[in-house]
């Protein structure tokens, strides 16, 4: 076939959506984007090219000509201020260690040069290698990795919660609601199809940005029903349809955390959180009067194009966890849609 017919084939299947429904995201494409067989490691890197571009913005081939801004940095979304960056960092007591709120730097293996060179940390053994690790296998499992749950790729082995992951931090609408979209963008940067994007958008939005959202079993799915809101802000994030309060201690209302480093705000404090901010007086209010003095470093200087492996295949946690592929982001609809 000449290239041209192959051209058009190619044009109109992104039109017209090809996934077979009994493949998986993930298996699907794996092969497309990256031209490998599924393999542990292929599906892997797919998960980290994903997860270091919702990171860091757009930084590497394959790309379909969508732009992605990233999290690491001070954005404006909704005419709301918002930086997510500190949050990983250490400036704020946001981080659940076992039960407590306290700071955590998690840009202590390489930070975003290692992103950049396609791995997760300079080692094995930091809080950027678990962290990165566990978002890499959280979406493998969400987007039904076939190939997942050896040592090479396990299955999530994070916390099963991410009301408790994320508690700390009181994520608002504007926080939760950029995060969710730059993983969308993500994914369509490297070329989900369109239904693929939706599926994306849906899922993260019936499932962690609304106020008590009924505990439900999302993933590992073995786990059982967990508190899974992230949106938690009173102020600003809706109530779920089917909302059951009671359900998360003191009704879900949480605090803002306390700033432990000002100047790693960048000049941009989570809106109207002013616990800690010593100029707190011009902090509160509509969450525009802070002046973005920081400048916007997330970029990278030299992002190289080409993308090698990720060099991260060694992986020192324990044994993978046996579960059977549970269909990724169709299980995790359906329980969110079932409840
Ligand atoms: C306001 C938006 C968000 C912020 C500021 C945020 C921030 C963070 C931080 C700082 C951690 C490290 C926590 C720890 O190790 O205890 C973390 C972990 C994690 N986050 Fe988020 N996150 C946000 C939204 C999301 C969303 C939408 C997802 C999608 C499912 C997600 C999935 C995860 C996962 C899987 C982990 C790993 C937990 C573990 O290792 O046990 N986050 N997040
Ligand atoms: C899957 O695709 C087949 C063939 O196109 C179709 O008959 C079937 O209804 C689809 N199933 C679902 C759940 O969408
Ligand atoms: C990000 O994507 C946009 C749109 O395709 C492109 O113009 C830009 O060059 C990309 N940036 C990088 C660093 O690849
Ligand atoms: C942050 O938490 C630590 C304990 O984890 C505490 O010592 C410190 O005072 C807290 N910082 C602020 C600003 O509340
Ligand atoms: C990570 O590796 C890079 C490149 O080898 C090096 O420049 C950097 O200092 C390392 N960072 C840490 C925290 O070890
Ligand atoms: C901050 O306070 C203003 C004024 O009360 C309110 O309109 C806005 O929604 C609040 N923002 C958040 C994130 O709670
Ligand atoms: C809401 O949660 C509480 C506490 O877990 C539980 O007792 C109650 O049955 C739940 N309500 C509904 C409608 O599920
Ligand atoms: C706050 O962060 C800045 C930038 O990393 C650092 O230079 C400073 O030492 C930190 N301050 C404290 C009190 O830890």
């Amino acid at each position: 076939m000449h290239s041209k017919a192959l051209y058009i084939l190619a044009t109109l299947g992104v039109a017209a959506a090809l996934r077979p429904n009994r493949t998986t995201i993930c298996d699907y494409y794996t092969p497309l984007i990256l031209g490998k067989d599924n393999t542990p490691a292929s599906q892997q890197e797919l998960m980290a090219l994903i997860t270091h571009t919702f990171i860091l913005g757009n930084y590497t081939t394959p790309n379909v000509g969508v732009k992605v801004d990233g999290i690491a940095g001070p954005k404006t979304y909704q005419n709301h201020d918002i930086n997510l960056l500190p949050y990983f960092t250490a400036a704020y007591n946001s981080t659940n260690r076992g039960g407590k709120a306290t700071a955590v730097n998690f840009l202590d293996d390489g930070g975003a040069a290692a992103l950049l060179a396609n791995k997760p940390s300079n080692t094995t053994n930091s809080n950027q290698y678990r962290l990165l690790t566990h978002v890499y296998q959280y979406f493998g499992d969400f987007y039904g990795c076939s190939q997942q749950g050896s040592n090479d790729f396990p299955h999530y082995q994070g916390v099963a919660s991410m009301w408790e992951v994320h508690k700390f931090m009181d994520p608002n609408l504007w926080e939760s609601g950029y995060f969710n979209e730059q993983i969308v963008l993500a994914g369509k940067s490297v070329g989900f199809e369109d239904a693929d994007v939706e599926y994306t958008r849906t899922g993260l939005d019936q499932t962690f940005t609304y106020r008590c959202i009924p505990p439900a079993a999302v993933i590992p799915p073995s786990a059982g029903p967990q508190l899974q809101t992230i949106c938690s802000d009173v102020n600003s994030c809706p109530l779920a349809a089917n909302a059951n309060c009671s359900a998360y201690p003191n009704g879900g209302v949480l605090q803002y955390p306390a700033i432990v480093n000002e100047t790693l705000l960048q000049g941009v404090p989570k809106e109207n959180d002013t616990i800690g901010l010593s100029s707190s007086a011009s902090a509160s209010g509509s969450g525009s009067s802070a002046t973005a003095s920081g400048s916007s470093t997330a970029s990278g200087s030299a992002a190289s194009p080409s993308a090698s492996s990720t060099g991260a295949a060694a992986y020192t946690f324990g044994t993978g966890n046996p579960l059977a592929v549970l269909g990724g982001m169709a299980a995790l609809l359906l329980t969110a849609l079932a409840l």
